[in-house]
């Protein structure tokens, strides 16, 4: 059964951290004031109760992974990173003159590309000015993504210092076959110095990044990375899919051959022992793709039906605004998204003539929100609901497509919701697409996303 059903739905699919989902944009309808204009709504309905998130994209990497999707550049010369700075700081600038009041920080997250490439006090300078801007939630939650090979001691004490109480680390895998094959050569030593010196500085949610479907893994590779997390303890652990995407521009995904990587049904089982493991080992699974520790605030949030999602993945906390800094970065202000161009001359060039670095967006409309939460209610909890059949009436296409994976097991329709079962949460960027009334209307010319199994 499980094979018939991973061959019936392993087709591209988006990830759902946002819908309408990038491809599906309606970019005419969309312009800079417009943004604006919805930022500055939402920013006066949400500040003052809960705050607003901020992501700052610092896309700067010494050597290349050639797994990886994220939207990075690739350099040794780190007389980049005080001009990367003062353009982020001036973006920061611009939107805070256009703010009606200042901004109360709940969220603050540093991503990448490496933001553990910039030095220690590089950074303290970035936050110091960006926070001198603005006050603090007294429930902050302040992040950083680290590289095991380059964070330093001082690294994560400076960014305690200021706040940061959450870091993530890549690992992706221990076999020394796969880390050959990405071009990611990374001792265990590295990640257990880097998760030790974290927690002795007090840092209260240690994140690991795994991948499963990566070039030459097989089931003994990635029993063995998981006993070997296991011993670190990591209070979450991100367990993704690898995305093949060589399609898109940039990402360098050609240091393998297609055919050392493992098949969608090989791939479904190393994420099905995978899941077993963690949970074994005493890890609840919280939405798709990530694990954590019941102490942990992302299992707390699940719990308490908090938990939000949003470009920088799962959050525990939800905030109605999201300003995105940097090159390639896209802000939400949940009535809109906004897109920053993707390369640093434009980025430095927008810059330079005080001008937002935005170049495309969706403006959502009122169908849009209405898919938007169902969807972003699944993803987080595995469930939605509605009142007064208004699904059944207006939109009787989903109910159809719903209905066909009642019929496959997936999950259960009745009493106007739907409750994904435990066999449905492998397919749960599916059951979304159901809802993904923008893709059902436009088929796509080219290939647009990776293969949801
Ligand atoms: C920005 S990177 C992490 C920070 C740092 N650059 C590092 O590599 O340690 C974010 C994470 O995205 C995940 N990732 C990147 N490319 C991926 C892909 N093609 N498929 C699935 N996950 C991917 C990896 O687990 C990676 O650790
Ligand atoms: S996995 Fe991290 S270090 Fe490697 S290329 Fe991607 S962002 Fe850079």
């Amino acid at each position: 059964m499980l094979n018939y059903l991973i061959k019936k739905y392993n087709v591209p699919g988006p990830r759902y951290t946002s819908y309408p989902t990038v491809p599906y944009w309606d970019l005419e309808g969309f312009s800079t004031e417009k943004w604006i204009n919805t930022l500055k709504k939402s920013f006066l309905e949400s500040n003052s109760k809960e705050g607003i998130s901020l992501y700052l994209h610092l896309p700067f990497c010494e050597s290349l992974c050639t797994f990886c999707a994220c939207y990075k550049r690739i350099t040794k010369q780190h007389n980049v990173e005080l001009l990367y700075i003062e353009a982020i700081l001036k973006e920061w600038n611009l939107y805070i003159n256009l703010l009606p009041e200042k901004p109360i920080i709940r969220e603050l997250h540093l991503g990448g590309g490496t933001p553990s490439f910039f030095s220690p006090k590089n950074l303290k300078f970035l936050i110091e000015n960006i926070l001198s801007k603005t006050n603090i939630h007294p429930k902050k939650e302040f992040s950083f993504e680290g590289h095991p090979n380059n964070t330093t001691h001082e690294h994560l004490q400076v960014l305690y210092d200021l706040g940061f109480r959450r870091v993530s680390f890549g690992v992706q895998d221990y076999d020394l076959q796969v880390q050959k094959a990405i071009h990611r050569i990374q001792p265990l030593k590295n990640v257990k110095q880097v998760t030790e010196t974290a927690r002795k500085i007090g840092y209260e949610s240690i994140s690991h990044d795994l991948v499963f479907g990566l070039p030459f893994q097989n089931l003994d590779k990635v029993i063995n990375t998981i006993k070997i997390t296991e011993t670190l303890q990591p209070d979450r652990i991100a367990f993704y899919s690898y995305a093949h995407v060589p399609w898109i521009k940039g990402v360098g995904q050609r240091g393998f051959k297609e055919e050392d990587l493992p098949s969608g049904e090989e791939k479904r089982k190393l994420y099905e022992k995978g899941k077993e493991l963690l949970e074994n080992i005493g890890y609840s699974e919280i939405g798709m793709d990530h694990f954590s520790l019941k102490s942990d605030s992302l299992y707390q949030s699940m719990i308490h039906k908090k938990i939000h999602r949003n470009f920088m993945g799962y959050t525990s906390s939800s905030t109605q605004v999201m300003i995105s800094l940097g090159v390639s970065s896209i802000s939400d202000s949940w009535y809109a998204f906004a897109q920053n161009v993707k390369t640093l001359k434009e980025y430095y060039q927008k810059l330079e003539n005080n001008e937002l670095p935005v170049f495309k967006g969706h403006i959502l409309t009122k169908e849009d929100l209405f898919i938007r939460r169902h969807i972003l209610n699944i993803m987080c909890l595995l469930e939605t609901h509605w009142q007064n059949s208004i699904l059944q009436e207006n939109f009787p296409e989903i109910i159809d497509r719903l209905k066909e994976f009642e019929d496959d097991g997936l999950l259960t329709l009745k009493d106007n919701q739907i409750l994904v079962k435990e066999e449905g949460r492998s397919f749960i960027r599916n059951i979304c697409m159901a809802f993904d009334l923008r893709m059902m209307r436009k088929a796509p010319e080219t290939k647009l996303f990776s293969m949801t199994i």
